[in-house]
């Protein structure tokens, strides 16, 4: 089996999780490299759902090895409570679970000037995780940062550390006296988490270098979704890394050329949690069914999730930037009901029609899309693990997206559960 990244292609959510899980079976690592604990994976195990924050999800398979990339950032205090509940569920991390010396560390200092921030935007706010992920990566571009390796410096983490709450001293101003103190105390108390981390850490790139050289195989995990990309996605409106394919290189330290197959999850309608333009999204009884057909509420927040009709403009665009080489289509059970199905074929703006996405805030909060219109199928397709059992109508839709995204379908998802799924 080549190496394979599993990239979301719309606004995160897709259904990575799912993929990633089903992938694992046919790999020896599961690779992560980028985001932090924003990001919520599903995995639905007969009755027995996880959600995975930090952990790559191939730790859900019991001889599979996980590795946390330089390109995440990681709340320590987050991963060990995470690996704590897995533990509870007899799912252990002892030699199989690597940490890059260079992953920056999202500090208590990063939340709290998050939760200032996004107040200061008022009406203009992001609508964060509040995970402290844009922080944490402004300062790792700024070169203030702290990384997992700094921890076993413990002079250097603390000058770092007061170094920090100083430049932040203006906005950290706004905090009671009481709370500045416990941040501070907060932030020094990490160092306690260093014996802990320090066998885990492991020089990421030689790691999976050498067992790619070896005949091992690696699925690269992605996180987020292309349009929540820091440089390719609905900016500001997105997240602070890059979710895209090119981060599997920047983020783990290995070459483009062993990236290997590209497989580009596609939800069948879309969704997007937080603020920001969202074309097809609807606010109508269409929008209504979607959230509740498909369980649309945020696995990291709890937010419900805005939803509309799948976007095609947005998808090829998305296509492009990845390289995606096979599709791994999601949810198609939530169309069931729908007696039409609408996906976007172009934007209409100021009188022109465009099949080319542009990530430009004016144009995406002000083109009206145009649709085709798809007949559903009206017929349960939940738990079908055989593409010839599909309606006919269903085939068609799902024909009409690889047809236009000019990419095989490689799988078909009809249900959260492992099992339910389609291998093409
Ligand atoms: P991720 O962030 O891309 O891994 O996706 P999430 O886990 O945040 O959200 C996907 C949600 O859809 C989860 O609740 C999954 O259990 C669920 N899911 C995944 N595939 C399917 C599917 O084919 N049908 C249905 N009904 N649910 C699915
Ligand atoms: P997975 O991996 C969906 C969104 C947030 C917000 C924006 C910025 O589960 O697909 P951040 O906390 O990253 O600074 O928030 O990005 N966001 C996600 N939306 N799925 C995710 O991850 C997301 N991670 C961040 O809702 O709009
Ligand atoms: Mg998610």
């Amino acid at each position: 089996m080549p190496n394979r990244v599993v990239v979301g292609t719309q606004w995160g959510d897709e259904g990575k999780g799912k993929v990633v899980d089903i992938l694992t079976e046919e790999a020896d690592i599961v690779a992560r490299y980028s985001g932090g604990a924003n990001a919520g994976h599903t995995v639905v195990i007969d009755n027995e759902k996880f959600i995975l924050h930090l952990v790559p999800t191939g730790i859900l398979h019991k001889n599979k090895v996980c590795v946390i990339g330089n390109g995440m950032v990681i709340d320590l205090e987050h991963l060990f409570s995470e690996l704590e509940e897995l533990k509870k569920r007899e799912i252990t991390f002892q030699k199989r679970l690597l940490i890059s010396p260079n992953v920056h560390l999202v500090m208590p200092y990063h939340k709290v000037l998050e939760r200032l921030e996004e107040k200061a935007r008022g009406k203009q706010k992001i609508g964060t995780t509040g995970r402290g992920i844009g922080p944490a990566y402004r300062d790792k571009i700024a070169r203030r940062g702290i990384r997992t390796i700094d921890l076993l410096d413990s002079q250097r983490f603390e000058q770092r550390v007061e170094f920090n709450l100083r430049i932040r001293e203006g906005l950290l101003s706004l905090l009671p006296e009481h709370e500045l103190i416990s941040l501070r105390h907060k932030s020094l108390n990490v160092l306690k988490l260093r014996r802990k981390v320090k066998p885990l850490l492991t020089d990421i790139g030689l790691f999976l270098h050498r067992s790619i050289r070896n005949g091992k195989n690696v699925i690269f995990e992605g996180a987020q979704g292309t349009l929540l990309d820091i440089d390719f996605g609905t900016y500001p409106y997105c997240t602070s890394s890059s979710t895209t394919v090119g981060g599997v290189c920047t983020g783990l330290g290995i070459s483009p050329a062993l990236v290997g197959e590209v497989i580009g999850v596609v939800k069948a309608y879309t969704t997007r949690v937080g603020d920001g333009p969202f074309p097809t999204e609807e606010k109508t009884k269409v929008g209504e069914i979607l959230q509740e057909s498909g369980n649309e509420f945020g696995a990291t927040t709890g937010r419900p999730r805005r939803c509309g009709w799948l976007d095609l403009v947005m998808l090829k665009y998305s296509f492009r930037i990845n390289g995606v080489s096979k599709i791994a289509l999601t949810k198609l059970d939530v169309l069931d009901t729908f007696d039409k199905i609408k996906v976007c074929v172009g934007y209409r703006y100021r009188g022109k029609t465009s099949t080319e996405f542009v990530p430009d805030l004016r144009t995406l909060q002000n083109c009206q899309p145009v649709y085709k219109e798809i007949p559903g199928w009206q017929k349960s397709t939940e738990g079908i693990t055989n593409f010839k059992r599909l309606p006919d109508k269903a085939k068609r839709y799902v024909d009409f997206i690889s047809q236009k995204l000019k990419t095989p379908i490689f799988m078909i998802s009809t249900g959260n559960k492992r099992d339910q799924t389609i291998r093409l």
